[in-house]
């Protein structure tokens, strides 16, 4: 397919589409631009429920932001209470456990499940401002523990299910956190991930901790610590099903989820109540162009932003049908998402590239076998989506029939903010489009100047929007250094980009030290700290490299101590280190062991030259053999110092 293929809507999509055509897109980002007060003032009042009014729309002195400040409001109640009237009996989760249960859960019966585990978080003595962990596999407990959060004020952070003991620990302490909601496993691939167990690992350095409440799942044997550790269903007998929504500030913290940066530390981003909400239910309707009796599946985990904003808070703030899968695209077959689809009569289906390549590789006749007539639309997220990807899951899975809408976002951003509207914006595989209204997005140069058409440079966002990141986790330095220092007042995103002559985006990959593997963020940093942890480690330096499947993978260059090494032992172990060390989705495709680094004269590591090795040059043989890296250092030395 060529770089030039547009695809318009089709008269049928646009004629039943919230914003129909490019005159009514272009005159809602008219109006946004014109006027951002009025513009988000007049989605809050409509989208929103508040319980007060606020003082301004916004203030903004960079790098910080309040939305709404003054005004009260609650998440849990705009995604539930209001809704119960006039779709109390609607399915609001409708949940796939990997072994093929199905539960079926209505706003009214949400609203018991959520009353119910807020009233146990009470019990246990938390109040608002306090902060909970979310260790929890993919089951219907998992969104109802953030609601049940954010109905009393407390702040949530999820640790995604995939994550070690090690990472967990780093998150409890780096919060604060004085409870942990887990469950005893969950399921992937037939086996059990068994959660309590890192838990109970993690919390031995994590004195904070007083209750960790455990939702039982697998039912597997797993030890309870008495007075620490409770089972969620013991804790929720006697309890009322009534528990009224805490009014919180507009501003006050709805949750803090933890992403990779460019240093070893990974940093908590803080999302607060109103501005996201309003932002994330909008670019919903705009992006997903949501009916009332569409039935729309989310892939992404809670565990990362896509499943905060899109698999929970923005579905149910929206009154919609969200799905929810427990387990593994593969399993017990590749056909397992085409089954759902099917099964559940799914309309919006929302995955990423990496999924979707690892599908095309087990051919069509996977999706053949099920009935995907439900479809309408199709999204993808997480990376930019290849044109031989675009063009099969448009033909394969949309029956050439459904628009595909390539989202860029990022976990800072909150929500959507490059996207095609999908009855007005005609769509060009592998560009997410033009950004939605209220969104100045440009690509400049290093001083901040817009540089030309299809010149590449980096993506930046101007004004501020509702849903934005409005710090680091107890470090506004951080926070201020890392997205507001390298052009002053802006926020940058730290991907580079193109515009073309249309002035769509091409997101051409990130600038910083951090890799994309499988749509999940990583830094080359976080996996050299592990590394570098392990006793036989002299030094690491880590690289993204290029993969068919998952984007990038990690490949690792590491020199040892002296010693005498069984290299090919070694190599599996610190493998298995990372995995262990950090999760197992970080777990380096290759470890390559080298003499010595390539590095400046001043020392630093040349990972440019690393990145050249591995993207560019073919893998030299055996990577059990050491490599001598400084014969390319010698040769770029010359003229590549600093
Ligand atoms: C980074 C953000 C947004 C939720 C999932 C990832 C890359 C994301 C796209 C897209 C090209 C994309 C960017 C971004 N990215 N979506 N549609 N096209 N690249 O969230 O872990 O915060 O990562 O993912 O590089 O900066 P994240």
């Amino acid at each position: 397919m060529s770089e030039n293929a547009i695809f318009p809507p089709s008269p049928e999509f646009v004629s039943k589409a919230h914003v129909q055509g490019m005159e009514q897109y272009r005159k809602l980002y008219r109006e946004a631009a014109g006027n951002p007060e009025a513009f988000w003032a007049d989605i809050a009042k409509r989208e929103i429920h508040w319980f007060e009014p606020w003082d301004h729309v916004f203030e903004w002195n960079p790098p910080f932001v309040k939305w709404f400040a003054g005004a009260k409001t609650n998440a849990a109640y705009n995604c539930i209470d209001r809704h119960l009237e006039a779709r109390g009996d609607k399915v609001a989760i409708l949940w796939e456990g990997e072994p093929g249960d199905v539960r079926e859960i209505t706003y009214k019966e949400l609203h018991r499940l959520v009353c119910r585990f807020a009233n146990v978080l009470k019990a246990r003595g938390l109040k608002t401002g306090d902060r909970a962990i979310v260790y929890m596999p993919m089951v219907p407990e998992l969104p109802v523990a953030l609601l049940a959060c954010a109905r009393l004020g407390v702040i949530h952070s999820v640790v995604f299910g995939g994550f070690s003991a090690e990472a967990l620990k780093a998150r409890i302490q780096d919060l604060d956190a004085c409870m942990v909601i887990t469950a005893d496993g969950g399921w992937r691939r037939g086996k059990e991930v068994r959660l309590k167990d890192a838990v109970d690992e993690a919390v031995q350095e994590c004195p904070g901790v007083q209750n960790v409440i455990v939702h039982q799942r697998t039912k597997s044997q797993i030890p309870m610590r008495e007075g620490r550790d409770h089972w969620w269903h013991e804790l929720e007998e006697g309890v009322s099903d009534d528990c009224p929504a805490v009014p919180v500030d507009s501003e006050h913290p709805l949750y803090v989820l933890y992403t990779s940066g460019t240093t070893g530390q990974p940093k908590g981003i803080l999302h607060t109540t109103g501005g996201y909400l309003t932002a994330i239910l909008m670019t919903m309707k705009w992006v997903f162009d949501l009916r009332e009796e569409d039935v729309y599946w989310c892939t992404a985990d809670i565990g990362w932003v896509t499943g905060h904003s899109y698999v929970v808070y923005a579905p149910l703030a929206a009154g919609a049908t969200t799905v929810m899968y427990e387990g593994a695209p593969d399993y017990p077959d590749y056909g397992r998402f085409w089954q759902t689809v099917a099964k559940h009569k799914v309309s919006i289906f929302y995955s990423s590239p990496t999924a979707i390549r690892a599908l095309i590789k087990q051919g069509e006749k996977w999706p053949a076998m099920h009935d995907l007539s439900s479809l309408r639309l199709l999204g993808s997220v997480g990376e930019p989506i290849n044109p031989a990807a675009w063009e099969w899951y448009y033909r394969v899975i949309g029956k050439n029939r459904c628009p595909i809408v390539d989202t860029w976002w990022q976990t800072e951003t909150g929500g959507i903010l490059i996207a095609p509207m999908p009855g007005a914006v005609p769509l060009k595989p592998g560009s997410g489009t033009l950004p939605l209204p209220g969104i100045i997005a440009e690509v400049v140069d290093f001083s901040g100047n817009p540089v030309a058409a299809n010149q590449e440079g980096f993506l930046i966002i101007k004004r501020p929007w509702p849903s934005m990141i409005r710090t680091i986790w107890g470090d506004p330095e951080r926070f201020q250094q890392q997205y507001f220092s390298r052009i002053p007042g802006v926020y940058f995103t730290g991907d580079a980009a193109r515009q073309d002559e249309d002035g769509y985006f091409w997101i051409l990959g990130r600038v910083d030290d951090v890799m994309n593997v499988s749509g999940h963020r990583l830094s080359t940093m976080e996996v050299e700290s592990a590394l570098v942890r392990h006793p036989a480690v002299a030094e690491a330096a880590v690289v993204g490299k290029p993969h068919e499947i998952t984007g990038q993978a990690v490949c690792c260059f590491v020199t040892l101590k002296a010693g005498d090494y069984d290299l090919p032992a070694l190599n599996k172990e610190l493998r298995q280190w990372v995995a262990h060390e950090i999760g197992a989705f970080a777990r380096p495709e290759e470890i390559r062991f080298a003499e010595a680094l390539p590095k400046t004269r001043s020392g630093k590591i040349m990972r440019r030259l690393l990145r050249e090795i591995v993207t560019t040059r073919t893998v030299t043989g055996d990577v059990t053999t050491l490599e001598d890296l400084t014969v390319v250092t010698r040769l770029a030395a010359q003229n590549d110092e600093e």
